[in-house]
């Protein structure tokens, strides 16, 4: 007999069926045998009548989440035994026959409930169990349907999906690398990507013109409730734009998104209202703004777009607060300034008011995504890297591939990258992007279920030509 989906068994009264898929719950009742199967698509009770000796005894040795493939019949319920509400609450199944294809031990925790309030550490080290609760099913699904979606749109909008390289080179980004050792080179090093940025822009320079990517991101930092040292971007560039095609698109994305695939949600403003950076600190005291007019709602979505960062700002020179320090990027070194501010990039002044071409977007007080148009001519990129003090050598080792494609024919370009993880944690109203990703490593870093990071052997280190400083803790 072929399988039948939980979910298609309204459709099958009165026939015989065939399903599979894991005791959600056993209610042993000595002549009886009650059971809720579950499956991806849904659950459905089932019950082994007395007369079926045979089936009740394999039924009493069945443990919940043992794996079991069922034969029963599809009976309506009685009109005083019909849940309302509930998909398959009308029916149950008769059940014939049970083969159990994998019993279950008992297990850390129950996952036929929430398992919010089991202990963090227990639910990620068994995350395959975890992962089966219906909370942390529909959040992986959810997020598949998002990432389908995004895939779709921006297919229909002429983009295509091009994979960048994992080990890659040290980018400028502000966070620390997580580095990789090379065995070829010893001494050498990969560095893991904090974001395609360089690659996204060279692929505007080989006539890509629309790229997107579902991109992981690896930034060596402490990690938060919204951020984690591996974290998935929603990463896009565009050739031939202005700011307001990348916003307009972006904006557009959004709302669709969320009007499809949310319908329960409410945007509080469209079009997304603008905030500068000097308001946004003046009023809010920070510059990802709650602008939410009802914070008690958990279904109200205030998003809004900050614009107008400075570009530069001073390092700082904790040791000697009187000294300046040297000129950092705010942001984004690759970003362009705002037109009308261009010339005093070109000419070096005042390099405290210039204004980058920077876009955020802030969702209920996150900041869930953030890009700009670039400088894609060699003079431009060149100017900013002199005034974050690089010398003229090591511009040339560090960017000169940049500098050098952008002298090859680089069109003008712009793009934006999302934190997907954040906006799906806020959708999907969960409290930490640890919910919403399928194997996140804990607060402090760890995946307690692979037990990583850890030790290696000595024919590894060897290899590598590491050699081990000693380590206090050990
Ligand atoms: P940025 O560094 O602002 O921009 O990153 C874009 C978005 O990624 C999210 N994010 C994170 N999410 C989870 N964990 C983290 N550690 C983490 N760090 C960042 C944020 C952020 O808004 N290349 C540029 C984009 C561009 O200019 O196109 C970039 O990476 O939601």
């Amino acid at each position: 007999m072929q399988r039948t989906y939980i979910g298609d068994l309204g459709s099958k009264a009165t026939e015989s069926v065939l399903i599979k898929g894991w005791v959600d719950v056993r209610r042993d009742q000595g002549k009886m045998v009650f059971f809720d199967f579950r499956d991806m698509t849904g659950t459905i009770q089932g019950v082994v009548l007395p007369n079926r000796a045979e089936v009740i005894e394999v039924a009493k040795t069945c443990r919940p989440e043992s794996v079991v493939a069922i034969e029963g019949i599809v009976n309506k319920r009685p009109e005083r035994n019909v849940v309302v509400d509930k998909v398959n609450g009308d029916i149950e199944l008769e059940v014939t026959n049970i083969t159990i294809l994998n019993n279950a031990e008992p297990l850390p925790f129950e996952v036929n409930v929430d398992t919010k309030d089991v202990n963090e550490e227990v639910r990620l080290a068994h995350r395959y169990l975890d992962l089966r609760s219906q909370r942390m099913q529909r959040n992986i699904r959810s997020r598949d349907a998002v990432v389908n979606h995004i895939r779709n749109f921006l297919h229909d909008e002429k983009f295509i999906e091009v994979e960048t390289p994992i080990l890659t080179k040290s980018t400028p980004e502000g966070a620390r690398d997580y580095v990789v050792p090379s065995r070829l080179y010893p001494g050498s090093f990969y560095a893991l990507p904090q974001s395609p940025q360089q690659y996204k822009q060279l692929l505007m320079s080989s006539g890509v013109e629309r790229y997107f990517q579902i991109a992981k991101c690896m930034r060596d930092e402490d990690t938060r409730g919204d951020r984690q040292p591996e974290f998935t971007q929603l990463d896009m560039e565009m050739s031939f734009v202005e700011k307001e095609d990348v916003m307009a698109l972006n904006e557009a994305l959004i709302i669709d998104i969320v009007t499809k695939l949310f319908p329960e949600k409410k945007i509080q403003q469209i079009p997304f209202p603008r905030i500068s950076y000097k308001e946004s600190m003046e009023k809010y005291g920070n510059d990802r703004p709650d602008i939410r007019e009802d914070k008690e709602d958990p279904n109200l979505l205030a998003f809004c777009w900050i614009v107008d960062f400075p570009f530069f700002e001073r390092t700082d020179k904790s040791d000697n607060p009187q000294a300046e320090g040297e000129w950092t990027f705010t942001h984004n070194p690759f970003s362009r300034p705002i037109d009308e501010h261009m010339d005093m990039l070109m000419e070096k002044k005042d390099l405290a008011e210039i204004l980058t071409s920077q876009y955020d977007v802030v969702l209920n007080g996150y900041e869930i995504g953030g890009g700009s148009t670039r400088n894609h001519t060699y003079e431009a990129l060149a100017k900013v890297f002199e005034i974050l003090g690089h010398k003229t050598e090591e511009i040339e080792k560090n960017f000169g591939h940049m500098l050098h494609a952008f002298k090859t024919g680089t069109p003008p370009h712009g793009g934006i990258a999302w934190g997907l993880d954040r906006f799906l944690m806020l959708l999907l109203n969960e409290p930490n992007i640890r919910e919403v990703i399928a194997f996140p490593k804990t607060g402090e870093g760890r995946d307690p279920m692979m037990n990583a990071p850890s030790e290696v052997s000595n024919k590894q280190l060897d290899e590598l030509h590491i050699v081990l400083k000693k380590i206090d803790n050990k």
